[in-house]
């Protein structure tokens, strides 16, 4: 391996013109000028994910206003609120009409007596007095999902074609004025049938019942989503929550489903952001819904999170005599950082996965101030191994045994990044047992086990971390994906409704080639001409990567063309930048060139980006690598 050379710091007046080239001159037209701050979504308020329950697996529309406050009873009774479950939310079921000619939204009186007199104020005040917080749910189009896929459910909005329009569309405003000024809410799930299920060809529209409105979100494939489309409407109602909330305490989840791209661009839009189709409660489903949020760690940070749906726990094969099953999901969801939102009906849940949801090692694993969601240490199909870094410095691992045979995992200081020569001692957070290893250890992890640890070491960085350790501090601003593509590494299950008919379901959710920790963008292992690296990002070449800078003095990586590219033409020049300033370029390099170190002074410097540029276009075909990426 040839040495790789240091990068000469530029001298400062060389930099002087650069530093008048502003962000603010650049970004309109340069996606890769830097900006100096930090883009992903901060409005709101998820500092961490949001915790609580919904109606919708426990009811679906069969919702009332007992079921819901008897749920909000428990939450409060069992502890689960000290212990942070705080949002009571309603999904789907809630509206009866839109009152005409005003528009104004009514609330089904049989079942949300409360409303009467006008609205949800007197439901919102009791849970706000119970230290609760609420939730309400609408759509991007003008009606729901259970107008468009819940056949006769008695539970559908009433009256004519207009008052059964209870989706936001064309009611922005109004309606977000509603829920949150008016009614008190603090939550809003916005999903996204109505812009999905009403071409001028459906069955619906063509009953008469419903108006046509042209879908720009289809699941099954990127291409027919119209993405600007949809980001528009959530830019309108962001702006609306803006307006509606002088002080700034909404939370806004985005619900298409990993659709549209979603996967990509959520993270700036909403404070939680579905990455896949709606939950079951069976075990290939859980294994879809988890895929579709484990290999987006970088898409995840503290104010905007991935969302692989609410716990289905207390159901099918997590009910109470799947208590394996049970804690996986709750163990996996709390590493991803997804929303732990519990959706059993909590009257009646059984002890026992009272005390799964109750775990509060875990839950403080999923509520760690750092917002690193985990990494995947170590990634087969029968197999993984996540690791997150907490604030402390110390390490959750869970190792994870997707399929029906006992595995004896190799649990390794590497895969934690601690030094392999010093103790590494571990919790189980389920039996609360502790042990200790060097180097390496076994662990035996049952079929559907997930073991998860609490781990302390000493970090190989004993000074730093990895940028692969703080997925919660980079932000792919610019992943180079130009052309969105199904990611292929997602489980793929029979649905319920559908059984084997059809074709089966096909890769849909867009996001392969997205930026990585530890890994390029195609899943393989980083490596710059034939030196590999254990620590790093993989992304695509003309990408921007904001860095949010926690007191650290300086950074280094190696960069370079990932072996793994197949454009051996196109050069690529590694910048960075510290607050919109220059601090250092590469040399520009090709395929099969060694790697160059970048070392440079990041003291004081807020927001760090990382650009790596090419004159090719094709992006895709040219992955590059920020190997052993860290800060110190
Ligand atoms: C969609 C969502 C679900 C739920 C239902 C309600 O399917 O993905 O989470 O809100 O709509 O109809």
């Amino acid at each position: 391996m040839q040495k790789p050379r240091t990068v000469r710091r530029l001298p400062r007046l060389a930099l002087l013109p650069l530093l008048f080239a502003t962000a603010a001159a650049h970004a309109a037209t340069d996606p890769l000028a830097p900006t100096a701050h930090w883009s992903a979504y901060a409005a709101g308020r998820a500092a961490m994910p949001p915790m609580g329950w919904s109606s919708w697996n426990a009811f679906g529309t069969d919702i009332d206003e007992a079921k819901i406050l008897g749920a909000a009873q428990r939450i409060v009774d069992s502890g689960l609120a000290a212990k942070g479950y705080r949002y009571i939310n309603i999904d789907d079921g809630w509206a009866l009409r839109r009152r005409q000619p005003d528009g104004r939204l009514v609330a089904r009186p049989d079942r949300f007596p409360s409303t009467a007199a006008g609205g949800f104020r007197p439901f919102t005040d009791k849970l706000h007095a119970m230290g609760l917080k609420a939730g309400i749910y609408s759509d991007l189009g003008r009606n729901t999902c259970s107008q468009a896929y819940g056949g006769d459910d008695p539970n559908l909005p009433k009256g004519s074609v207009l008052e059964r329009e209870v989706g936001l569309y064309g009611h922005i405003d109004q309606d977000i004025a509603l829920f949150f000024r008016d009614w008190g809410f603090d939550f809003i799930k916005v999903d996204g049938c109505g812009l999905r299920a009403y071409g001028a060809d459906s069955p619906k529209v063509k009953s008469g019942d419903y108006r046509a409105l042209k879908p720009v979100l289809d699941l099954e494939s990127v291409t027919r989503s119209d993405i600007p489309a949809v980001q528009a409407e959530f830019t309108q109602i962001n702006a609306a929550l803006k307006r509606n909330n002088p002080d700034g305490d909404f939370l806004l989840s985005l619900c298409v489903w990993g659709a549209a791209d979603v996967r990509a661009w959520g993270k700036d839009f909403g404070n939680i952001s579905r990455t896949s189709d709606d939950i079951r409660p069976n075990w290939p489903r859980l294994l879809s819904n988890y895929d579709s949020a484990a290999r987006r760690e970088l898409y995840a940070h503290p104010g905007s999170w991935n969302d692989p749906d609410m716990l289905f726990i207390g159901a099918g094969d997590f009910d109470a005599n799947h208590l394996v099953e049970a804690k996986s999901h709750f163990a996996l969801w709390a590493m991803l950082n997804a929303p732990l939102m519990t959706g059993a009906d909590l009257r009646t849940t059984p002890q026992a996965l009272m005390d799964i949801f109750g775990n509060a090692d875990i839950i403080a694993l999923n509520q760690d101030p750092a917002g690193n969601q985990a990494v995947l240490a170590y990634d087969a199909d029968d197999v993984q191994i996540l690791v997150k870094t907490l604030a402390s410095g110390e390490k959750a691992v869970a190792i994870f045994n997707r399929g029906l045979a006992p595995v004896d995992a190799d649990l390794t200081a590497q895969h934690l990044k601690f030094r392999k020569d010093a103790t590494v001692t571990l919790t189980d957070l389920w039996s609360k047992e502790n042990s200790a290893f060097t180097n390496e250890t076994k662990v035996r992890v049952a079929p559907r086990e997930t073991k998860i640890f609490r781990a302390q070491g000493t970090r190989e960085l004993a000074q730093g971390l990895y940028l692969s350790e703080q997925p919660g501090s980079v932000n792919p601003a610019v992943d180079g994906v130009t052309k969105p593509q199904a990611d292929p590494t997602i489980f793929r299950s029979s649905f319920g409704w559908t059984g084997t008919k059809g074709q089966g379901e096909r890769p849909m959710y867009a996001g392969w080639g997205g930026a990585r920790a530890d890994s390029t963008p195609y899943g393989q292992t980083l490596r710059i001409a034939g030196t590999t690296y254990a620590s790093g990002i993989g992304i695509l070449a003309n990408s921007r990567l904001e860095v949010r800078n926690h007191d650290y003095r300086r950074l280094n990586t190696l960069v370079g063309v990932d072996d793994s590219a197949q454009d051996r033409t196109h050069a690529v020049t590694f910048m960075v930048y510290g607050d919109g300033k220059l601090l250092a370029k590469s040399r520009a390099l090709r395929w099969g060139q060694p790697a160059q170190a970048l070392t440079l002074d990041v003291a004081g410097v807020k927001v760090i980006e990382l650009v790596a540029k090419s004159a090719g276009t094709a992006n895709e075909q040219l992955p590059v690598s920020w190997g052993n990426a860290a800060l110190q």
